[in-house]
This record gives structure tokens, C-alpha cells and sequence, in this order.
């Protein structure tokens, strides 16, 4: 019988069903326990999905059949609920960001490789249809050498929706850390690792008002940047733009990612989603082409620790990796740091550009 992962799931809310729905469309991995905090969630997200393990989060980890554990726990505490499952034994995919820090963040890294385990992190949107298929244009030569990229998440916020939007405007939280990563780790799957960075920030509001019906009313103290103007100098030599705010609040027709190469330009579907659309317009063309994907759009969170999941199978890197998140957090700690101290940041961390998928591979299989 082929190998089958059992998943517990750490953290059981707004963003918990999408993981659960995600990991079913994978063969490898087994949904077997979720747990929280809060008792009441982990039991109302057993029973709508059949989940048939609801427990406490030391019960869970304890438990010696659940090889992955899923952090979907807030920003705050994923280094700790991350070292936690570590220290019993289990890899760990949590969701982004990885860390609020570097020094976290590398005692996460340092933490799994010493005791031989895999640790991934969100996001894992870089492996749906739509990414894929821009990197594998990329990789063809298709643009030419890429020059230059732009990337902008111009927006007003979650506050107005979220059922518990007070940890976006913490530490940890801000457009930066909570939308950063989908960009950020999209322009290093596609282009490669970054050299340096520059950056100006602000917040424009002191606080925000929430809108959902739980908090709808409640004051939300700002203690984060709210808008982002940074600068990527790639070590292909490559410089990108990323503007990303939660201050933009009459709407922006700014595209989301466009890359741009000595041949053509392309434009990236939104970072946040698993499929399209893919444009794609060559030097001399009269428009944009439409191109088809290469790669299943129908995927879900849940392939990067489906993609752990086979890696460990096949003994190869996982690609949704600790790694890359490290260097995605470094980016944005520099970001931070440039604007405090009006220079450029020189980043440590050169992850290796994570792997493609292959072509043509069976629904629910990653190898
Ligand atoms: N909501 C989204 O649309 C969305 C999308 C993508 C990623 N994310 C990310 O997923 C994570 C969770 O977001 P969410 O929207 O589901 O938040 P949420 O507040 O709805 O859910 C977080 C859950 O974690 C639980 N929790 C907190 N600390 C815990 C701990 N120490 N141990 C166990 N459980 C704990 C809370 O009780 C809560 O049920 C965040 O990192 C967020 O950035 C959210």
C-alpha cells in the first residue's frame, strides 16, 4: 500500500475548512485529528468534516499515529506551536508567516534539522496551475532573461469581514506579514532568491473598526506599517517593485505581479489563488495571449504538505520549504529595517529556488 501521512490539524478557524478540503484532494495525506484552544472548535470542525479526532493540542501531539502536524494557529504564537510539534516528534507545516523574527525563525529551521524532521510553510499557492504555468514560461525562455518585475497588493484590509480581526493590526500582522507572503514567495519561485532590499513604510490610520457581527463596532489599535514601498534587487541581478498596503481605500486598477524580460512581459495571476490567468505578450505582438495552464488549477491548501508528504517518501526536498520561508521573512524583517534606518538591507538567507512541478501529473499525486 502506498505510504499515507496522518495530519493533525493545530488551530481550527476561519482558515481551517480550506485545509481540510485541500489535504482530502491529495491521496498521501489522512486528516485524522484536529484540535485548538478553544475546545468547541476543534469539536465543530470534526463534526462538519468528519474529521475523527477532535482533541487538545498536547493530546494531539502525543498522539504517535499523526506524522504532520498543520499550524493554522494566528501569527503570534506559530514559532511556538511550530517548536512545540517539533519537540514530539511530528513535521510541521504552519502557515505563514513562519516567525515574527529571524531569530525565531532560524531556531525553527535549526530546531527541525537537528532532530531530523521537515518544517514547511504557507504559502503553497506557488504550486497551483497558475504559478506553475508562469514559471514554466519563465524557464523556457519564453520572456527572455528576466529584467524587472512589479508586484502590488493594493487593499483596505480584512477588518471590515474578518470574524477576528484584531491580530492583523499586531505584530505579525499588517499587510506585510499577512499578504507579504504570497507575493514574496511568488517572485522567488519565479525569479530566485534575493540579494538586497529597500524600503519605505507608514501607517496612515491609528486604528481600524471592525465590521464582522462578533466585534462589529470594536476599536483596533494599529501597532504595525499598514503600507509598504520596497525594492528587490535579485541575485540574478533582476529588481522588482512591491508596493503592498491595507491603506488603499478608493480602490487600485494596478495589476498584481508582471514580470518583465528582454523578450516579453508577463502577467502573474493573483499570488493568493491556485489558478489564472496567464498573459503573456512578446515583444512585437500587437496584445496579450492568453495562454492555457500547464499545471492543475484545481488544487488547494494543502499541497505543500502534500508535497512534504512525497518529499519524505522520495527523500527530496519539499519545496513549500522552512527555508524559503526563512528567506521571505528575512525580506520582509529588511523591509522594516530599511525604512527605520533609510538604507539598503544585504539579506543573509539565498534559499535554493524551489523545484517545479512536472507536467502532466495524475490528480492527487505530486511525484
Ligand atoms: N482567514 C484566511 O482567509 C486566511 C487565509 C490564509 C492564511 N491564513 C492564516 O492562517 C492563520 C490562521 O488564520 P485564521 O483566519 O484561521 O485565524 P482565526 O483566528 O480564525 O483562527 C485561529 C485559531 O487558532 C486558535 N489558536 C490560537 N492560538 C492557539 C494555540 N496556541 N494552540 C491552539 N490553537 C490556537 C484560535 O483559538 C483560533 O481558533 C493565520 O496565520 C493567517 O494568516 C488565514
Amino acid at each position: 500500500m502506498a505510504a499515507k501521512f496522518n495530519v493533525g490539524l493545530i488551530g481550527c478557524g476561519n482558515i481551517a475548512p480550506a485545509y481540510v478540503k485541500g489535504c482530502r484532494g491529495f491521496d498521501i495525506l489522512n486528516v485524522a485529528a484536529c484540535a485548538d484552544l478553544e475546545p468547541a472548535r476543534a469539536e465543530a470542525l470534526a463534526a462538519e468534516f468528519a474529521i475523527p479526532r477532535a482533541c487538545s493540542v498536547d493530546d494531539l501531539l502525543a498522539d504517535p499515529d499523526i506524522q504532520i502536524a498543520i499550524n493554522l494557529t494566528v501569527p503570534a504564537v506559530h514559532a511556538a506551536v511550530t517548536r512545540q510539534a517539533l519537540a514530539a516528534g511530528k513535521h510541521v507545516h504552519s502557515e505563514k508567516p513562519l516567525a515574527l523574527d529571524r531569530a525565531d525563525g532560524r531556531a525553527i529551521l535549526d530546531a527541525a534539522e537537528a532532530a531530523g524532521l521537515r518544517v514547511g510553510c504557507a504559502p503553497d499557492t506557488f504550486l497551483g496551475g497558475g504559478l506553475q504555468t508562469c514559471r514554466k514560461l519563465i524557464d523556457d525562455g519564453v520572456i527572455g532573461t528576466p529584467v524587472a518585475a512589479s508586484a502590488f497588493m493594493m487593499g483596505n484590509g480584512p477588518e471590515g469581514w474578518h470574524p477576528n480581526p484584531f491580530f492583523f493590526y499586531q505584530r505579525g500582522g499588517g499587510p506585510l506579514f499577512d499578504m507579504g507572503p504570497y507575493y514574496l514567495t511568488a517572485l522567488v519561485h519565479l525569479l530566485g532568491p534575493v540579494a538586497r532590499v529597500g524600503a519605505l513604510t507608514r501607517a496612515s490610520l491609528p486604528e481600524r473598526i471592525a465590521g464582522h457581527p462578533d466585534h462589529a463596532g470594536k476599536r483596533i489599535p494599529v501597532e504595525v506599517s499598514t503600507h509598504t514601498s520596497g525594492l528587490l534587487e535579485f541575485a540574478s541581478g533582476a529588481i522588482g517593485t512591491l508596493i503592498i498596503s491595507f491603506d488603499i481605500f478608493g480602490g487600485s486598477s494596478l495589476p498584481r505581479i508582471e514580470i518583465y524580460g528582454t523578450a516579453g512581459t508577463l502577467i502573474v495571476p493573483d499570488p493568493n489563488t491556485f489558478g489564472g490567468p496567464v498573459k503573456l505578450r512578446c515583444a512585437g505582438d500587437e496584445g496579450w495571449e492568453d495562454i492555457s495552464l500547464t499545471h492543475s488549477a484545481t488544487v488547494g491548501r494543502g499541497i505543500g504538505p502534500a508535497d512534504m508528504a512525497h518529499a519524505i517518501v522520495g527523500s527530496r526536498p519539499h519545496r513549500a520549504s522552512g527555508a524559503l520561508a526563512y528567506h521571505v521573512l528575512d525580506i520582509m524583517q529588511a523591509f522594516d529595517e530599511s525604512s527605520a534606518r533609510g538604507e539598503h538591507i544585504r539579506l543573509t538567507s539565498q534559499p535554493a529556488q524551489p523545484a517545479p512541478l512536472p507536467v502532466g501529473l495524475p490528480p492527487g499525486q505530486l511525484d
